[in-house]
């Protein structure tokens, strides 16, 4: 495993693969293409650990979580990261967050209906790179992942252009991360 770092008040602070799904993409050597003028937007923010990551890799990030209890840690996140910018809000409903522009967006939500979600988002804000991870048990918990992966992909490939697909194994058990732009 390499050792992939984020710097913090002069620290270095590990950037886990166990838990973070990004962070094991990068482990398995996906292209990410995030720069540093980028704004994401990130569903599924959860309490920032890898929105902090992100942060300081890019411009700024609208991070969009559902769950109060949940969205306070990431507050704390933000208090010393003023990039960060989080929005307590449902990622069905793009039209309730506030006036947000990005290049990139990331979710990693788990929901039943990931792909609509995503696909959503993607239209209303249309950036230049998406990355959608999947969780195969919040999709059907009864279907073999790889059917569920595959039935995904055939989804997003009627509405984008599939750039890498990545399956998370050894890190994140049954994820798989797809990176997309707009046909
Ligand atoms: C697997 S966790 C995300 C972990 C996070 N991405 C990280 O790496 O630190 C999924 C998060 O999505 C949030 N979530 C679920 N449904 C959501 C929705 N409709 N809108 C926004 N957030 C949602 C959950 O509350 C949870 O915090």
């Amino acid at each position: 495993m390499v050792r992939i770092t984020t710097e913090h008040n002069g620290k270095l602070v590990d950037w886990d693969p166990y838990k973070s799904k990004l962070g094991a993409a990068l482990q398995k050597k996906i292209n990410i293409d995030l720069r540093k003028d980028d704004y994401v937007l990130y569903l599924g923010a959860s309490t920032g650990t890898t929105v902090f990551h992100v942060s300081k890799r890019c411009k700024g990030v609208f991070a969009v979580e559902i769950a109060p209890r949940v969205i306070r840690e990431l507050v704390f996140v933000a208090e010393e990261n003023d990039n960060i910018v989080p929005i307590l809000e449902d990622a069905n409903h793009p039209e309730r967050y506030p006036d947000v522009f990005c290049s990139w967006l990331f979710q990693d939500v788990a929901q039943k209906n990931q792909v609509e979600i995503f696909i959503k988002n993607f239209q209303t804000f249309t950036p230049r790179l998406g990355i959608l991870v999947i969780k195969a048990r919040n999709v059907n918990s009864t279907k073999r992942p790889d059917l569920v992966f595959k039935q995904c992909e055939e989804e997003l490939k009627t509405h984008f252009r599939i750039i890498e697909r990545k399956n998370l194994e050894p890190y994140q058990k049954d994820h798989m991360l797809f990176v997309v732009r707009k046909l």
